[in-house]
């Protein structure tokens, strides 16, 4: 009776870490590297220059995001985190190749996660790129 209660409780907790395992977390790091490759990249080569997490709190950031209009609204932020674009740029973009096979709403929680950890208000605000 023991051992049969002992092998229930193994059993229920191997499921439920396999459970967590499958409900894969936000991961900054990869956002961190795709904001600094895909966003920076661009940004930096435009008029309007890097743009450090930083400047901006978690609320904006987070309220950035949910709004998706990017370029005072002439595109959209989503349009650079899907896999479309990355299938178009990552002939020339290591960080668009790594990551083009990862959904989008992964990536785009990936990305919110690196600003929000990197905001003003964050975590570990960052100052460049
Ligand atoms: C192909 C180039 C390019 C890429 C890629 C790009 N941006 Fe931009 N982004 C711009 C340009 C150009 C502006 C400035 C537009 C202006 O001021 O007229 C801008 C502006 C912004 C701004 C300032 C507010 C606004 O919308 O005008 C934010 C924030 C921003 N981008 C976030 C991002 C994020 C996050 C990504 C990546 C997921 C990204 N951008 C990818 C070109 C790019």
């Amino acid at each position: 009776m023991v051992r049969l209660a002992a092998t229930v409780l193994v059993a229920a907790v191997v499921s439920s870490m396999a459970a967590s395992a499958f409900a894969e977390e936000a991961n900054w790091k990869r956002g961190r590297i795709y904001y600094r490759s895909v966003c920076t990249s661009c940004h930096a080569a435009e008029a309007i220059g890097a743009i450090a997490p930083s400047t901006r709190t978690k609320a904006e950031w987070a309220a950035y995001l949910q709004a998706d209009a990017h370029a005072k609204g002439a595109d959209k932020v989503s349009r650079f985190l899907s896999k479309a674009y990355r299938a178009e740029i990552k002939g020339s973009n290591k960080a668009a190749e790594k990551f083009a096979d990862l959904s989008d709403e992964a990536l785009t929680a990936d990305v919110a996660a690196f600003l929000a950890r990197g905001a003003k208000d964050g975590d570990e605000p960052a100052s460049c790129n």
